[in-house]
């Protein structure tokens, strides 16, 4: 790439010559999401990407996002920065193993995250996101037995939530896995004010702590609303670009990791940078393939949670 290039002219120049929307999750970075036409939390995202009327669809995000534009989006280009942009709790996923575990409880109805591969997608019944996860558990009747997929901790949450019993597959994500209940009730006790905001994939121990637990935009938006002048935040750092832009006064603290590192990033969703996403734009690759009975197998489930959660 040529120094001298402004590459977010570049960007804003080759989105309108393509007619290309460039969507962008809350945990890309900060330069990223200033260039996005549409940020969000997944199911922003999943709606935006259903409604639009772009040729092109950039995701900044992950794999399993930017399936979920193709799955919804079959005729229109869907490219993705780093196509290596996977998602640790997805891949705790695999296929096969999945649909074992599926023949052991055939009378079940499959609830999955749709942090998931598009594979696992196509053995489900109803997909949610963590903005309306309980809102859809809700919704099924008391008597019919549900198998939760991938994440171990969401599930456990809306079980707590719900009081409904359900088979939970092991999955869990490793940004979210990594935080430390100790030093989070530490950092609690020096900021006795600060509400703690957790999302949903983190473990018990520490949504036990957290004053608020939701998805990314719940997050954003309750801080927003928020009285008080300091927040504790549990989940990828990309978030607090927003949060501090939305709030410059106030003050945000990452959640500690429980491994000594300072900061809370996500490998997949930090392989996308600015400059890939010029170099993507530009050549119109990588290109999102998918297989269409796969995608027309994944396309009822996320179909009916949009249906569900209007
Ligand atoms: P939400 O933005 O929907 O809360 O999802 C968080 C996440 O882990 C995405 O990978
Ligand atoms: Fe996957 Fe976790 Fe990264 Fe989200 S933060 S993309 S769930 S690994």
């Amino acid at each position: 790439i040529d120094p001298t290039l402004d590459l977010f002219d570049e960007i804003e120049r080759l989105k309108e010559e393509k007619n290309a929307v460039l969507l962008a999750h809350y945990y890309q970075e900060g330069d990223i999401q200033d260039i996005a036409d549409y940020i969000g939390d997944s199911l922003g995202l999943a709606r935006e990407a259903a409604e639009t009327d772009a040729d092109v669809i950039v995701f900044a995000g992950v794999h399993f996002m930017a399936e979920t534009a193709k799955i919804l989006n079959p005729e229109k280009t869907v490219l993705l920065p780093d196509l290596h942009a996977g998602c640790s709790l997805a891949d705790s996923c695999p296929p096969d193993e999945f649909a074992a575990f599926r023949a052991e409880h055939p009378d079940h109805i499959v609830i999955s995250y749709i942090n998931c591969s598009a594979a696992i997608k196509a053995q489900t019944d109803i997909i949610c996101t963590s903005s309306n996860a309980e809102h859809i558990v809700r919704q099924i009747p008391e008597d019919q037995p549900i198998i939760f997929a991938p994440d171990r901790n969401l599930g456990r949450w809306l079980i707590k939530e719900t009081g409904r019993d359900m088979v939970l597959w092991e999955g869990a994500c490793i940004v979210h896995e990594i935080f430390s209940e100790q030093k989070l009730a530490r950092l609690k006790g020096r900021y006795p004010g600060a509400p703690v905001l957790a999302h949903p994939e983190c473990e018990e121990p520490v949504l036990r702590l957290a004053d608020h637990v939701g998805s990314t935009s719940s997050i954003r938006r309750f801080a927003a609303e928020s009285d008080a002048d300091t927040f504790i935040v549990a989940t990828e750092s990309g978030i607090l670009h927003q949060m501090q832009k939305d709030n410059p006064g106030k003050t945000f603290i990452a959640a500690p990791p429980d491994n000594g590192c300072a900061c809370n990033d996500c490998p997949h969703m930090k392989l996308n940078t600015i400059e890939k996403l010029y170099l993507c734009l530009k050549h119109e690759a990588p290109v999102l393939e998918m297989d269409e009975a796969v995608r027309v197998a994944a396309l009822k489930p996320i179909e009916r949670m949009l249906e569900m959660s209007r």
